[in-house]
């Protein structure tokens, strides 16, 4: 079928009708075709994993720089040339860096715990003795930081994400309310919808006055070095423009090799101001007596420093640009200019932001699924799984193959279409 640039609602009830059985018919293919395909895993393919295979040989040797024995406990904070190589990355000095376990939201959790039983630095008491406790989350976002938010029992207030980030004047009228603790941020290529926050958002946000004294923002920098273009845009400087206005406390950086190495086995990190890092490590030393610092140092031996980091990034560009490119063609070139769906077409991280008619998303899912398409429910993106506008879908083309990703979101398109065109003839 030919793509037409009319807008489906310029369409008589007839032409509407017309073209609901050419896209029915389409469909009718699509599901004869007995297809297995799944775009919901936010993953790294096996040909990136193999891109850290050296690894698997790796450390070379059991001591650090400094000669430490790496196979030993100790070392809490994590080993300090792999330290240098984070703060590299995110643009911090060394000393605010602490190198963990292999899961950034491990960290996030246990942050949110330690404010929730013993308070930060500057809380006036721990927050589960606060009567309600919320969080901001700007949406859609990262449906695993909703969950948890959840499952701690902080109440979650939205404000809309836009290309710059959070919508600032919608944070602002929030934070006026002593409850509202803090919030959750994807600075860079955020989850799902591909912004970055921009150096003015981010300044806005570490200077605005709170209500409470120990507002936190977890900036949770995943996807900080993970560019699908020439433009590799660099992180706004969260620690230095809380610091510069007076809210050192305010933000804490999270990041991780999840989607650089291995996912399963990778290193996360933690970036913060030196009173936040000396509550972290405190709190953490009940927990460990150390991380492990043979990933740690097989970890420095693979990469050697920062560049080599920003290296392997350009590797896996190259593995995974085309299934972002291959995304965005199959949505212009069955739905450009019908007026019932806009995609970002992000410049890095790991998802593609589509939002289609009002009220339709869950239908494209359902109609998805049962022509072997498995998509993300509708709503994931949205505290609860709940997408008030019901609008909303998250794409994920990195995990299938590039011939996966085509025909699955060819197959996609027609069940936009379809959704709307039922929508709009009812
Ligand atoms: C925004 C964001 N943060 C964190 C994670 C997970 O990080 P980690 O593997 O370090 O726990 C993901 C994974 O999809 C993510 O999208």
């Amino acid at each position: 079928m030919t793509t037409t640039a009319t807008p489906l609602s310029s369409l008589s009830a007839d032409e509407l009708a017309a073209r609901l059985t050419t896209v029915r018919a389409a469909y009718d293919e699509l599901k004869a075709r007995d297809l297995k395909l799944d775009l919901t895993r936010g993953k790294p393919g096996s040909d990136q994993l193999d891109l850290s295979n050296a690894l698997l040989d790796l450390p070379s040797t059991y001591r650090d720089r400094s000669g430490t024995d790496v196979r030993n406990y100790g070392g809490l904070d994590g080993l300090p040339e792999l330290r240098e190589i984070f703060a590299d990355l995110l643009g911090v000095d060394a000393a605010d860096v602490v190198a963990g376990g292999s899961s950034s939201l491990t960290m996030m959790h246990q942050v949110l715990t330690s404010l929730l039983l013993k308070g930060g630095p500057d809380s006036p008491r721990p927050w589960s003795q606060e009567p309600v406790v919320k969080f901001i989350c700007a949406v859609p976002g990262y449906d695993r930081h909703f969950m948890m938010l959840a499952e701690l029992g902080i109440e979650m207030v939205t404000v809309p994400m836009n290309a710059d980030g959070p919508d600032v004047a919608a944070v602002r009228a929030l934070v006026d309310d002593p409850s509202v603790k803090g919030m959750w941020l994807v600075p860079t290529y955020a989850n799902p919808t591909g912004s970055v926050v921009s150096p003015e958002v981010a300044a806005e946000l570490m200077a605005m006055p709170t209500a409470a004294p120990d507002f936190r923002i977890l900036w949770d920098n995943a996807y900080g070095v993970h560019h699908l273009t020439d433009e590799e845009t660099k992180s706004a400087d969260a620690l230095g423009l809380a610091a510069a206005s007076g809210h050192p406390n305010r933000p804490i950086v999270f990041a991780s090799t999840s989607k650089i190495t291995f996912a399963g086995a990778g290193v996360a990190a933690l970036a913060a101001s030196p009173e936040n890092r000396a509550w972290y490590l405190q709190r953490l030393g009940f927990a460990a007596i150390g991380p492990d610092k043979v990933n740690h140092l097989r970890h420095v031996e693979f990469f050697g420093d920062a560049d080599g980091v920003r290296a392997h990034m350009r590797k896996h560009r190259e593995l995974i640009a085309p299934k972002f490119a291959a995304v965005d063609e199959a949505l212009t070139s069955r739905l450009a200019g019908l007026g019932i769906a806009e995609w970002t077409v992000p410049t890095g991280g790991y998802f593609v932001n589509l939002d289609v008619v009002d009220g339709t998303a869950s239908r494209v899912v359902q109609l998805a699924k049962e022509a072997g398409i498995v998509l993300t429910p509708a709503g994931s993106a949205f505290p609860h799984g709940k997408d008030p506008r019901d609008r909303n879908i998250r794409l994920a083309p990195t995990f299938p193959s590039l011939a996966e990703v085509q025909t699955a979101m060819a197959g996609v398109a027609v069940c936009v279409e379809l959704a709307a065109l039922e929508k709009l003839t009812a």
